[in-house]
Order: C-alpha cells, then sequence, then structure tokens
C-alpha cells in the first residue's frame, strides 16, 4: 500500500423521488400530527418513490450527477458500491443493477448492508480499494426506497422514514501523509449484533420468505445513538489526527434533529457546522449523508478543502464515523 495514496471526493450528487409526503398526509393514516412529528424528530416532510421506481433508479440518477461534477463517465468507472437495505431483489447486488443502467464496463460492483450505518462502511471498504490501487474511479452511493419497509399502520416509525439516493465519487491522488491532504483521512467502525431487538426488519429470505416490515424502538435507538457515535467520532478523529475545533463541516446521519443537536453538543461542535436535511427529506438510512453532502455542496455552504466529519448509527445495531478532506 502507498501510504502517500489518499481516496478524494472528485464528485458529489444526490437525487430525491419528485413525490413529496407531508406530517399532514401522514397523519390522514395514522394518530399522529404535524405539531408531534416536527417536536420530536425535526421532520416537516419526506419523499417517496412511485411503484415504478427501484432503488438503483434513485442510485442510477445520484450516481450521473456525481460523475458529471467529477468530470468523469461511467466508461470510467471501475468500483461500484452501493450501500442499501432496501435492494432491488434479494440478488443480484444492486450495484452490479447500477453497473447495468449506468453503463459502466466490467469491474467490481457489490452492496454494503451496515443500515443507516452503510454509508460511512461503503466510504471506509472503498478507500481500501482506491489507496491500494485496485479502483481508480469508484462510486459510493448510499441509496434507499425505506418507504417500502413501512408498517403504515405504526406511527412509531411510519412518520420518520423517506426514500432518495447519495453518490460520492473517490479517486486516488498523492498526499504528503498530513492532515493537510485531501481525501479520507481516518475512520471508525463499530457494530453490536446483541441489540438487533432495537431496530430491525421482521422478514427476510431465510426466516420468513418475505421482505417484512421496520420495527423500532426508536427511544431506546435515540439513548445509545447519542453515547455511541460520539465515541466512534473521537475514535475516527484520533485515527485521524484531527481534533473537533478543526472540523469545518459535521455531515450527520439524518434521523432526527434532536439526536444531530445531541451529538454535536456532547462533541463540542458548533451548531452552525452541522449540515442538516432532516426537515426535508426525514431518515433516508444508507441515503441520508450523501444527501446532506450534496445539499450542503449546492448551495454553496461546503467548499473544497474543508475538512468533515461524517458519522451514522442504525440497525445492527452498527454505527461509525468518517473524516475527510473536501
Ligand atoms: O436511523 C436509524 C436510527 N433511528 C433513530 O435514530 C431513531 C431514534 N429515535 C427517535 O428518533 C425518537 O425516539 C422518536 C422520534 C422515534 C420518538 O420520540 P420519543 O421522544 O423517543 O418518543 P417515545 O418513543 O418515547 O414516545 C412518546 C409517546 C408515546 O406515547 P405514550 O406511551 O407516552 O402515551 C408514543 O406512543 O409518543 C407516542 N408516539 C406518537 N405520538 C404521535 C409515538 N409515535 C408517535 C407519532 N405521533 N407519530
Amino acid at each position: 500500500m502507498n501510504p502517500l495514496l489518499r481516496s478524494v471526493v472528485t464528485g458529489v450528487g444526490g437525487h430525491l423521488p419528485a413525490t413529496v409526503v407531508t406530517n399532514d398526509d401522514l397523519a390522514a393514516i395514522v394518530d399522529t400530527s404535524d405539531a408531534w412529528i416536527v417536536e420530536r424528530s425535526g421532520i416537516r416532510s419526506r419523499r417517496k418513490a412511485t411503484d415504478d421506481q427501484a432503488t438503483s433508479d434513485l442510485a442510477v440518477a445520484a450516481a450521473r450527477i456525481a460523475l458529471s461534477r467529477a468530470g468523469r463517465d461511467p466508461g470510467d468507472v471501475d468500483l461500484i458500491i452501493v450501500a442499501t437495505t432496501t435492494p432491488d431483489l434479494t440478488f443480484p447486488a444492486t450495484a452490479a443493477i447500477v453497473q447495468r443502467k449506468l453503463g459502466a464496463p466490467i469491474g467490481i460492483a457489490f452492496d454494503i448492508q451496515a443500515v443507516c450505518s452503510g454509508f460511512v462502511y461503503a466510504m471506509s471498504v472503498a478507500d481500501n480499494f482506491v489507496v491500494r490501487g485496485l479502483a481508480r474511479c469508484a462510486l459510493v452511493i448510499g441509496a434507499e426506497t425505506m418507504t417500502r419497509l413501512m408498517d403504515w399502520t405504526d406511527r412509531g416509525t411510519c412518520v420518520l422514514f423517506g426514500d432518495g439516493a447519495g453518490a460520492v465519487v473517490l479517486e486516488p491522488r498523492s498526499g504528503e501523509g498530513t492532515i493537510a491532504d485531501r481525501g479520507i483521512l481516518g475512520f471508525a467502525l463499530r457494530a453490536d449484533g446483541t441489540k438487533q431487538d432495537l431496530l430491525y426488519v421482521d422478514g427476510g429470505p431465510s426466516t420468513t420468505g418475505t421482505v417484512g416490515k421496520l420495527r423500532m424502538q426508536g427511544n431506546q435507538v435515540f439513548r445509545h445513538a447519542v453515547v455511541n457515535i460520539s465515541e466512534a467520532v473521537i475514535a475516527a478523529a484520533d485515527t485521524a489526527g484531527v481534533t473537533m475545533s478543526q472540523v469545518d463541516w459535521f455531515i450527520p446521519h439524518q434521523a432526527n434533529q434532536r439526536i444531530l443537536e445531541g451529538v454535536a453538543k456532547r462533541l463540542g461542535i458548533d451548531g452552525n457546522k452541522v449540515i442538516s436535511t432532516v426537515a426535508e427529506h426525514a431518515n433516508t438510512s444508507a441515503a441520508s449523508i450523501p444527501l446532506a453532502l450534496a445539499t450542503g455542496i449546492e448551495d454553496g455552504r461546503i467548499k473544497p478543502g474543508q475538512l468533515l466529519l461524517l458519522e451514522a448509527m442504525g440497525g445492527g445495531l452498527t454505527w461509525g464515523a468518517v473524516v475527510l478532506r473536501l
């Protein structure tokens, strides 16, 4: 491995399906209210894919934007990793379907299943390919149709999730081995399978033979989130050799505004350095971080050269963080 090779983000893109579902729309089907959802989660609306839109369609749309912003085309792509918990099919991997739809050449393509932490896991895996010289143009995509997993009679979950996709292009660039380098500087990944019952889907090919519905003990997950995420963020920052005060933008998984604020406070990160899209996107699982990154870049807040801290927690439980310089 060349220690001076870094995986640099050269393009970012996000895609949301057109259909907007407001809190009032949901209050018409379950016993909830706009006031409750906004107060407890910060969510005001979410997007919903149409029946004929698959996860790969959202992924391809985001990937095309990311590739174009990187000045690349599908013919350059040699690695595709899709982080998703809502694949098109049980197999093949959604990444292989994305490869076909993009018209990308034969290369490496596979999915990562770490639920809401999927994008953080996928970035770390892609980094290992890129810094070893095994990929020269990697697409890392978080794409989800979480609305397909909802029990629309369960007000404790169906108001929280939405659909969407975000993608980044990672390319190798030489670095000096310092924190001034562009690229991924450090990461930390965690899983605790003993907490499965707090957040899971009650179906699968080898058990029920069905897709299943999402089940969550929200308040328990909430408690774990703030404490566990902070530990992983500090571990990732230590690996990278950076301190919280050096971070320009904190780009958390968008599950709940109160979790975003709780983690930022615990880490001593100023509220105005937090990118929040939870109000309009809701929780898009593995897509939420790249969608938030795309939003922050598109509105001009996040600029090349800035130090970014990404973190997430989800089913498993899994959690983790990535530190990178754009
Ligand atoms: O991305 C994966 C990770 N997931 C998360 O990070 C989600 C973490 N959890 C959360 O975001 C929050 O726990 C929720 C937003 C899910 C819930 O907020 P909470 O403040 O923890 O509320 P709670 O679950 O303790 O429920 C409080 C009350 C309950 O009623 P009782 O038992 O006090 O009478 C619920 O039945 O709120 C009730 N409730 C609702 N009321 C109106 C639950 N869902 C709703 C709803 N509308 N949609």
